[in-house]
């Protein structure tokens, strides 16, 4: 399974992806906000960090003036995919752009039926929001489910991306179903590569390695 940080912030960016643990980086109007700046330098600068696909969002809502903005945005490297919205125009859209060459990934999925249409319209990646749906007393998860058990019976190549992760748990149940790829807020990254048991066994050795050290200081 992939995985991506979903941030905008270069400096999680950096010490993440200097761990070796980045297949690529998702972004959205919101997470670029967050950051503050200039929009145009932060996405050359994660374009030019990650070795992977980057995602970048355009913020136009019609047809045409989508495929502009996909085309520009894909001048910041060739590891762009393009992300649209689930919206007609979208799906207009990630037809045109995808047969320029350019990949697009289709956010804001929320059905199967809406991955199917992203799907067919030659998506590389589809984006279902399972934090979102967990928030309005739905499971997120079983969406993952059904798009899991739908892409595989016909000739999709669309890979399904987990986002909206919210815990630990929802990767490892994203693993268990086999997506494709999950996007990770820094937090949660973080979260997973800790453990209690880690921290104490490690207390642990070097106490004993301290201990042993004085030993040895006595008997000389
Ligand atoms: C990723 O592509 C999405 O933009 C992101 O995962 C949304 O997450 P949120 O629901 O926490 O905003």
């Amino acid at each position: 399974m992939k995985i991506f940080l979903d941030t905008a912030n270069l400096e999680s960016i950096k010490k993440f992806n200097d761990m070796g643990l980045l297949d690529g980086i998702t972004t959205n109007p919101s997470l670029l906000s967050k950051e503050g700046g200039d929009p145009a330098s932060m996405m050359k600068s994660i374009t030019d960090i990650i070795n992977g696909d980057v995602s970048l969002e355009v913020v136009s809502t019609n047809y045409d003036g989508m495929i502009q903005e996909g085309r520009d945005l894909r001048k910041y490297g060739s590891n762009v995919v393009v992300k649209v919205p689930m919206t007609p125009d979208g799906l207009k859209a990630c037809k045109t752009l995808t047969s320029e060459g350019i990949p697009v990934n289709v956010t804001l999925i929320f059905s199967a039926n809406q991955a199917l249409l992203a799907a067919k319209s030659g998506a590389k990646y589809v984006s279902p929001f399972i934090g979102r749906l967990d928030d309005i007393g739905q499971n997120g998860m079983s969406l993952i489910e059904d798009i899991a058990k739908i892409f595989p019976m016909y000739d999709f190549e669309t890979e399904i991306l987990v986002a909206s992760i919210r815990h630990p748990i929802h990767v490892v149940e994203a693993a268990k179903i086999g997506a494709d790829v999950v996007t990770l807020p820094p937090a949660v990254l973080d979260k997973m590569l800790r453990h209690p048991l880690t921290d104490i066994g490690l207390k642990n050795f070097l106490a004993d390695w301290e201990k042993l050290k004085e030993q040895n200081l006595g008997t000389k």
